[in-house]
């Protein structure tokens, strides 16, 4: 097995692993390596949708999601697509998966199927770093308070996108969480917040919350926390949605990356109640 790094902060791409073997063993290896790493990356990986799905289920009950229409025959399995001509794509901006629902996501299983030529890498962003190095003030200021979580509802998750389509529900999704979570499996204190769904601090005036969740959004999309994951056909990244921030780059300019399909495979791992 070999490990390389993708920066300094996170990431690493992983070879001499065959994600064909869904073995609990195998899936003990990848997992110590995705909590060390918080997202590694495997490349030609031609797994088929039955073995995405028996590779996932090692981590636990698999999650639908709430406003997205999943494949068909495959409700475990929901495909990210962007058509050639469209200019932005599903999962683009800072965000942490669905951290609007009581239990937000695990772990994201990704499998690429159609790549651009260039455009559409995903970006990750460490928050066990970034609360590490946040300013003790702001430290001070949120500790043991909570943020409220809401979903944009269920238009913004579709309409969008030329190619994806909703599952019919059309309800907004509101919870509170705690700004700094424990990892239930390390231990170590993440930065629990998201530019794009969370709203407010609680038990804060409204215009300090705005202030304070303004800086913590501008130091927790810092580059030097992040690393960058270029797609190849056939690679699978495996990320731990508790501990980072993720976003699809929508870089497609018109003579570089516009005029192609981009095509994913997503299976995503229901979380816990964060602590
Ligand atoms: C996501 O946000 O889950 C999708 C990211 C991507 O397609 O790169």
């Amino acid at each position: 097995m070999q490990i390389n790094l993708l920066s300094g902060a996170l990431g690493a791409e992983i070879t001499g692993i065959n994600l064909k073997n869904t073995s609990k063993e195998n899936w003990q290896e990848i997992n110590s390596l995705m909590l060390e790493h918080k997202v590694v990356f495997f490349r030609n990986q031609d797994i088929t949708s039955d073995e995405h799905i028996e590779l996932a289920k090692h981590f636990g009950p698999l999650e639908k999601h709430i406003y997205v229409k999943a494949r068909e025959n495959y409700p475990e399995i929901l495909r990210i697509i962007k058509a050639s001509d469209e200019k932005h794509q599903w999962g683009e901006g800072w965000h942490t998966d669905v951290s609007y629902n009581p239990k937000p996501t695990k772990v994201i299983i990704l499998r690429s199927h159609k790549i651009p030529p260039v455009g559409g890498d995903t970006m990750f962003s460490n928050m066990e770093v970034a609360y590490e190095t946040l300013d003790d003030k702001i430290k001070d200021k949120i500790k043991d308070k909570k943020a409220i979580h809401s979903s944009l509802g269920a238009a913004a998750f579709t309409e969008n996108y030329k190619k994806m389509e909703g599952n019919g529900n059309l309800k907004e999704y509101s919870n509170i969480h705690p700004i700094v979570r424990v990892h239930p499996e390390t231990g170590n204190k993440i930065l629990f917040v998201n530019s794009m769904y969370t709203k407010r601090i609680l038990d804060m005036d409204e215009k300090e919350s705005n202030e304070t969740l303004k800086k913590i959004f501008k130091h927790q999309e810092r580059l030097d926390f992040t690393c960058r994951i270029k797609w190849t056909e056939n690679a699978v990244a495996i990320w731990d949605n508790r501990s980072l921030l993720h976003q699809g780059l929508s870089d497609f300019f018109p003579g570089r990356g516009l005029g192609y399909e981009r095509v994913m495979d997503r299976i995503a791992i229901e979380g816990d109640h964060p602590k």
